[in-house]
């Protein structure tokens, strides 16, 4: 491509393409496309190639000094996500739809930081100072001692930061950074990428760790924060549905860490409350035993996790009848409807299916399968699960039942809660279940004849 002519990125995946498109091919994203001019070429175009390197030998490996302990906040649901506190000199970024609560979550957190010692700097693009000083005051955080900056450019940024020295910087957010550098405007790929480039880069150098706030954005109108994953150690995702109270932290890639750890909060009127027990949250809606409602004892990154699945079939009055999915896999979900046409005889010809996981959950484990067929088939049957009994398996294309990892911790967290039956997969290792009794099943068709009697 020739030098200074425009390039064409995705502003949701950063993919850069040699024309304009409606979609992009690396993520699927429609008009999220747009054009940019290439980034300025630094002052030298010299190979790097002369210059003399260090030898290190591979012992330095061996002497080098035991990882600095890691701080935490206080804020257990936060610290959980960060794998047990936040890690000196580690770039994280946390995304989520505007409006969401990013801005609440870190505020918080820097307070908690501040008070657990640390020295914390925030740092905001989107509101003045008297704005954020105003949440900070109704989140009953005004006494704490935390740094408030509120610029945009990367260079005083930067500065600012040299002077401070503070052990944790929050940016919020990446998108209203500008590099002077950069010749494009703020929240373009280039100028997210750059921004986050040098935050990340200086911050590793300086020893800070730097928490970077980046929006969804759906418009493509600016860069979202997949175009900055790659360059972060840690990346967590704060989720939810509008009008549901329940806020879902969610680590999607942790260096420090295991992904997909959860942490769970409550938007309130006084800022975010962690939500210490989600089990009891999610199942907390639950009615009588209803057709189409089954408890799934899950596993969220290192806890376990219980919530309901509900479903509904009716007949449909299209030819092409609906299969509608929210927080569970729409491709899982045909391939469950199959398994139960083909190995067992249920059909779902004819007759529209709603799945939906309560409390705004979004649930990605395969040993949700046989939870999601228990709430199918009570729903096409009309007949309502044991209200006192927990499903969980993986479901083979064959229709046998495949044990799934951590049985003993389902169980003990489904005991907890007061079920007293469990249905789960021959060879289960269900080790000390606790007061729960395990009914071990091989296939799904024995699973219909015994629940359903058909
Ligand atoms: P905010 O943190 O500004 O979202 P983001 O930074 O992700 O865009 O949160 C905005 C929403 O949170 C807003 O709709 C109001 C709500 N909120 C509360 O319900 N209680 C509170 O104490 C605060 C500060 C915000
Ligand atoms: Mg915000």
């Amino acid at each position: 491509m020739a030098k200074n002519s425009s390039t064409f990125t995705c502003s949701a995946c950063g993919a850069v393409h040699k024309k304009w498109s409606g979609r992009c091919d690396a993520c699927g994203e429609w008009n999220t496309i747009i054009e940019e001019k290439p980034l300025s070429q630094g002052p030298s175009g010299k190979s790097l190639g002369n210059a003399r390197g260090r030898a290190l030998p591979l012992l330095d490996l061996a002497t080098e000094e035991a990882p600095p302990p890691r701080t935490q906040s206080g804020m257990g649901e936060l610290d959980r996500v960060l794998g047990g506190g936040l890690v000196p000199a580690s770039a994280i970024l946390v995304g989520g739809d505007p409006g969401i609560g990013k801005s609440t979550l870190l505020l918080q957190a820097a307070a908690s930081f501040a008070r657990a010692g640390l020295k914390a700097v925030y740092i905001s693009g989107e509101e003045a100072s008297a704005q954020v000083r105003m949440r900070a005051q109704r989140l009953g955080l005004s006494d704490a001692p935390v740094r408030l900056g509120t610029e945009t450019n990367l260079r005083d940024i930067l500065t600012t930061l040299e002077a401070e020295k503070p052990d944790v910087a929050i940016i919020d957010s990446i998108q209203t950074m500008w590099a002077d550098t950069v010749d494009s405007a703020p929240g373009s790929v280039s100028q997210v990428r750059a921004a986050a480039h040098e935050l990340t880069t200086f911050a590793k150098r300086k020893g800070i760790a730097v928490i970077l706030v980046g929006h969804v954005t759906k418009e493509g109108q600016i860069a979202g924060p997949r175009v900055v994953e790659h360059m972060v150690d840690t990346v967590l995702y704060f989720e939810g549905e509008r009008g549901h109270q329940f806020r879902i932290l969610r680590a999607v890639k942790n260096r420090f860490g295991p992904a997909d750890e959860i942490g769970v909060f409550e938007m309130t009127g006084g800022g975010l409350s962690e939500v210490a027990n989600p089990s009891a949250l999610f199942l907390s809606e639950r009615e009588q035993p209803t057709p189409g409602s089954a408890v799934f004892a899950g596993i969220e990154g290192t806890r376990p996790v219980l919530c309901e699945f509900q479903a509904l079939v009716a007949p449909s009055p299209h030819s092409q009848p609906r299969r509608t999915v929210v927080g569970w896999d729409g491709g899982r979900l045909a391939m469950i409807l199959a398994v139960l046409e083909s190995r067992c005889g249920i059909a779902f010809t004819g007759l529209d299916v709603y799945l939906n996981v309560a409390g705004g959950m979004k649930i990605t484990e395969p040993a949700a399968d046989l939870a999601v067929a228990a709430a199918l088939l009570s729903a096409r049957e009309d007949a309502a699960l044991p209200s006192d009994c927990v499903v969980f398996g993986e479901i083979s294309l064959s229709g046998s039942l495949r044990p799934v990892g951590q049985t003993e911790n389902r169980l003990k967290e489904a005991g907890k809660l007061g079920f007293t039956k469990a249905i789960a997969p021959a060879r289960s290792k269900t080790g000390d279940g606790g007061e729960v009794s395990v009914r071990q099943m091989a296939d799904l068709t024995a699973f219909v004849g015994e629940i359903f009697g058909a």
